[in-house]
């Protein structure tokens, strides 16, 4: 279901609420698994999230931690926005919940968004 056209920029939907709650059974589970299987399973989410970060915003950010090139003046380079000392998990995923810009509405699903916010947070420490 795909209204962009006729949805005002925020998002109200019903499964809202179920998905957060989700996620946070997901950090609970995490936390309580050993450290190898949590590093595969971030490895997992990074893999993603630099599939998403390619097809969906490489169009204007640079998303690479060396990434160099043109791209729009406007959009701020992916390592850029890891190291601004407000960025967190919880600011990305509130920003990422709305398009931006001119960005399409793509509607990142749960592991998407999951991915996506574990790769910018990644850029931190400038791997
Ligand atoms: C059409 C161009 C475009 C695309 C595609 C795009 N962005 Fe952006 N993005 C921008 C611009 C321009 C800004 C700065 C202005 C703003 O915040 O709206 C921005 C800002 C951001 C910020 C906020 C930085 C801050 O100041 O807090 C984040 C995070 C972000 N983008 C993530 C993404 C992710 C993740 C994707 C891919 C899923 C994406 N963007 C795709 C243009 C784009």
């Amino acid at each position: 279901m795909r209204r962009s056209a006729s949805r005002p920029g925020r998002r109200r939907e019903g499964g809202d609420g179920m998905r957060i709650s989700l996620a946070t059974a997901f950090c609970a589970l995490l936390a309580a698994m050993p450290v190898a299987a949590q590093d595969a399973a971030q490895q997992a989410r990074l893999a993603t999230g630099r599939k998403v970060a390619e097809t969906w915003c490489a169009n204007c950010h640079l998303i690479g931690p060396q990434a160099r090139g043109p791209t729009g003046d406007a959009a701020p380079p992916f390592h850029a926005i890891a190291r601004m000392p407000e960025t967190s998990d919880a600011t990305l995923r509130a920003f990422l919940r709305m398009p931006h810009a001119t960005m399409p509405d793509h509607q990142l699903r749960q592991e998407e968004l999951d991915g996506v916010v574990a790769w910018i947070l990644a850029l931190r420490s400038g791997r």
